[in-house]
């Protein structure tokens, strides 16, 4: 990434991405480039070629008085909607409209200019991450890629390298978030996810650990080993350690459920529901990614960052449905329905949270197809124990513009989880299923201030849309590391 001070028309580049809003006339373009192009795009609006809604492109080829070959215009839909995710999704957009194509400069300015609610900080970060999730994408594994990252991206407007540095630490762990989602079970299972996070933590100096079928035995992780015993993988605990701030005593753990592929097991899903089920990890590549973005960005906090692994398959040594498993903290679940395995693996990770001495705790899952079916595939629900906790989840994620909604927690649902035979049973009957399965989970965090986001809707995307590939979003990866920056401001 580099920066230009001079006016954004006489940078020279293949490409100068130029935002708009919708029904604006004469129109704010920002960079000072309602001279050069602001006739030019007023017509466009007239004529009804462009109309400045969110996500819109148009390219336009040599315009006069700009010093770039083409100028692509992206829309920036209505000025009083727009926040941080508006502009960063205008920009995705924009750098995806032009990656079919070889080009080697793209001049960005930033996005947004007059936005009713954004500062300039918020802008420039929200445009550069938008800018660098738009250029990965999911080529992983085809022989012709579709996508042609630009050689650099010109920022046409100077920012502080702090803006820069964040930006960028962000959009690369988005990008890594979403990467590990999208890359196959054969490839990520429970051992490669821990060879690839060490690998991504230790130039950090940070602290890994992974605990094997024996460790996990030895710390009387049964429910994780119990997920993971029908698959020729073993199962694994992945913690990583940030130490940012040794003076403060509170510890962030950050813990994401693991299932490196969801078949279900015994209870086994349908071919259909299979078909998406390698996004199951999505909560541990997030709160890894995030962790990773924390400490390149040495932010001044404590995190633990806590991924429960495994695989869940059928086989003649699977867990039954009737079997009973004991978590780290001593309370037993009977498995009525080997499927709902997350909350199973983040039982004993949330134990181990609480024995590390977490202070506060986040997790997120792609827990269950019950959220789905209340919020829908873009908002994720968000269950606590701790009213102020939850507010602050709450509005890191607002500060980002990533949709969460709380889900409430009364005590009614307890009921649903009793069990005949053990402490609690693994699955609560067809309603509330998003709250029961969090119902469970908070049996093992005591009274930890404890957030839990099930992220099964917004952590996949079935197919593509303008500023985004298909597959894995890195959903909340933005959300946890405002968390961190939060929380390092907070109150000691
Ligand atoms: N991994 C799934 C939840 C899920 C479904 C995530 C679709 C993303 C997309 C989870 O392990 C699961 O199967 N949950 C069951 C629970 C049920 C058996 C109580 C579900 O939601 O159907
Ligand atoms: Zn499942
Ligand atoms: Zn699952």
């Amino acid at each position: 990434m580099e920066q230009s001070s001079e006016p954004a028309e006489k940078v020279q580049g293949d490409w100068l991405i130029v935002g708009a809003w919708e029904g604006e006339t004469p129109p704010t373009l920002g960079g000072g480039l309602e001279t050069s192009l602001g006739a030019v795009v007023a017509r466009l609006c007239e004529s009804g070629d462009f109309e400045g809604k969110a996500n819109e492109t148009l390219a336009l080829f040599e315009p006069a008085g700009i010093a770039a070959k083409r100028v692509l215009l992206v829309g920036l839909g209505k000025r009083e909607a727009a926040g941080p995710m508006t502009v960063s999704r205008a920009a995705g957009s924009a750098i995806r409209a032009i990656a079919k194509k070889k080009h080697e400069r793209v001049v960005c300015t930033l996005l947004g200019e007059g936005a009713t609610n954004l500062s300039f900080e918020e802008r420039a970060v929200a445009t550069l991450t938008g800018a660098i999730i738009g250029e990965s994408g999911q080529d992983l594994y085809r022989t012709k890629k579709n996508r042609k990252a630009a050689e650099v991206i010109v920022l046409a407007h100077p920012v502080d390298e702090t803006i820069l540095a964040r930006a960028t630490a962000v959009g690369e762990a988005v990008c890594l978030a979403a990467e590990l989602v999208n890359l196959p079970p054969a490839d990520i299972f429970p051992e490669t996810f821990c060879q690839r996070a060490k690998a991504l933590a230790e130039p950090l100096r940070m602290k890994t650990e992974s605990f094997d079928a024996a460790a996990l035995a030895r710390e009387k992780m049964e429910c994780i080993l119990g997920v993971g015993k029908g698959s020729s993988h073993e199962p694994r605990l992945l913690i990583l350690r940030y130490e940012g701030a040794p003076s403060d005593s509170r510890k962030l753990a950050l813990v994401g459920k693991g299932i490196t592929f969801d078949s279900g097991g015994l209870s086994i899903k349908t071919a259909e529901g299979m078909t998406s089920m390698k996004c199951d990890m999505a909560g541990a590549a997030a709160v890894l990614a995030a962790t990773i973005a924390i400490a390149k960005l040495r932010l001044p906090v404590n995190i633990l960052c806590i991924a429960p692994l495994a695989e869940n398959m059928p086989s003649g040594l699977s867990i039954k449905p009737g079997d009973v498993l004991r978590a780290k903290n001593g309370k037993t679940i009977e498995v009525l329905n080997t499927d709902a395995e997350g909350r199973l693996v983040l039982a004993d990770a949330l134990s181990h949270a609480v024995d590390l001495g977490a202070t506060h705790i986040v997790d997120l899952a792609t827990l269950t197809g019950a959220c789905m079916v209340a919020l829908g595939m873009s908002v994720a629900g968000v269950m606590s124990n701790n009213e102020v906790w939850s507010r602050e989840v709450q509005d890191a994620a607002k500060q980002t513009g990533e949709r969460v909604w709380p889900l409430p927690m009364f005590e009614e649902y307890d009921e649903l989880i009793k069990s005949g035979v053990a402490d609690m049973k693994n699955i609560g009957g067809r309603w509330g299923g998003a709250i029961t399965a969090a119902k469970l989970l908070a049996n093992f965090v005591g009274t930890t201030p404890w957030v839990h986001v099930d992220i099964a809707g917004p952590a996949f995307a079935e197919k593509e849309c303008p500023y985004q590939d298909g597959g894995g979003t890195g959903f909340f990866v933005r959300s946890l590391v405002a968390l961190a920056e939060r929380y390092a401001k907070s109150e000691k």
